[in-house]
């Protein structure tokens, strides 16, 4: 795979104003959302779910690519049709989680590591020729009075890089994901710095381990108050902090930042999305867009409940959340659209 063709998939993943769902859940994380709404915590309550999502009538409107998990992306429809069949005819570019989830860091209370390098090579050739055609990696930082630690960014720093440069030598584009958590009472200052200093690692690892910047995906967090920090800022405060945090740590090269949603509420992370591109849009080298996964499924997950009378009223309202991000990515996201 050249060059010129990891550019072409990056840049389509962004084009049109469209984003990216994550569909890739592990299976700890999808139990866990599935027991809150008692829904079965089984295989095939797990695959109807991802087919409701697929297969949401119009989806392609306002989602370029999804992201899925090992366990998905070798199922099948009801129909018998492959989750990488039923994502293309759908005419949405297939993606793949790669890592094996973050593990306590040794030496580290507190702080995690993301695994999954082992045989990962082997792993990338697989999924490039099961369709996928970009892949995700997610580093998570942990803030707190003594933490994050040098060791702890650099670590992960570096897992992404070597990440990302086995990525696009299977000719996959990789989604470089360092997010840092919302947990905690830090303030919005504090997640700026440490943000912005988990950025400059991560930059600078992909640049000595050669991976191209024309041919990745950026998914940080926003720059965002802890979730129990007693002053929460506005929302036009956040896109301004977030934007200007990004416009120092980001190259131009990347074409784009597709923000995961961390726990926000759905609304709350559109109406941020939507000011920042409200105000920067014009005047930024990249594409400011979303790869959400609670901030797009949960109103769904909510209505559907594992009960197949309830699939076409979950897919109108995933539809909704996608059609709303993509109006967010144009600044054009208001009250108006939530009011039905
Ligand atoms: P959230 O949008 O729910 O944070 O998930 C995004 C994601 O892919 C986490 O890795």
């Amino acid at each position: 795979m050249s060059a010129e063709e990891l550019a072409r998939t990056a840049r389509e993943l962004v084009a049109d104003d469209k984003g990216l769902l994550a569909m890739d859940e592990s299976n700890p994380t999808c139990n866990r959302r599935f027991a809150r709404l008692a829904i079965p915590q089984t295989e095939d309550a797990r695959r109807s779910y991802r087919e409701l999502i697929v297969t949401t009538p119009g989806l392609c409107d306002s989602i370029s690519g999804v992201i899925l998990y090992d366990e998905t992306i070798r199922q099948q429809t009801k129909e018998g049709t492959s989750f990488v069949r039923a994502v293309t005819d759908a005419r949405i570019i297939p993606g793949i989680k790669v890592d094996t989830g973050a593990e306590n860091m040794a030496g580290h209370p507190g702080e995690k590591l993301t695994a999954g390098l082992n045989g990962l090579r082997e792993r990338l050739e697989e999924y490039a020729k099961m369709g996928a055609r970009f892949a995700k990696w997610r580093a998570v930082i942990a803030v707190g009075d003594d933490i994050p630690s040098r060791a702890c960014i650099d670590a992960n720093a570096q897992a992404l890089a070597r990440y990302g440069v086995l990525c696009q030598e299977a000719g996959l584009v990789p989604i470089v994901e360092p997010e840092v958590l919302m947990d905690g009472e830090h303030t919005l200052e504090r997640c700026r710095e440490v943000t912005e200093e988990v950025l400059a690692a991560v930059f600078n690892e992909l640049g000595s381990q050669r991976v191209m910047l024309q041919g990745l995906l950026l998914k940080p967090n926003m720059v965002v108050p802890g979730l129990t920090c007693p002053k929460q800022e506005t929302i036009d405060e956040v896109a301004e902090v977030t934007v200007r945090c990004l416009l120092r740590a980001v190259p131009a090269a990347v074409p784009g930042i597709v923000f995961l949603s961390g726990g926000q509420s759905a609304e709350l992370a559109t109406a941020r999305l939507n000011a920042m591109n409200v105000r920067f849009k014009s005047q930024l080298p990249w594409a400011l867009s979303f790869s959400f996964a609670r901030a797009i499924q949960q109103p769904a997950l909510e209505i559907w409940r594992g009960e197949a009378a309830h699939v076409a009223a979950a897919q109108k309202a995933l539809y909704h959340r996608a059609r709303c991000n993509r109006a967010a990515r144009r600044g054009e996201y208001g009250a108006a659209m939530e009011g039905g």
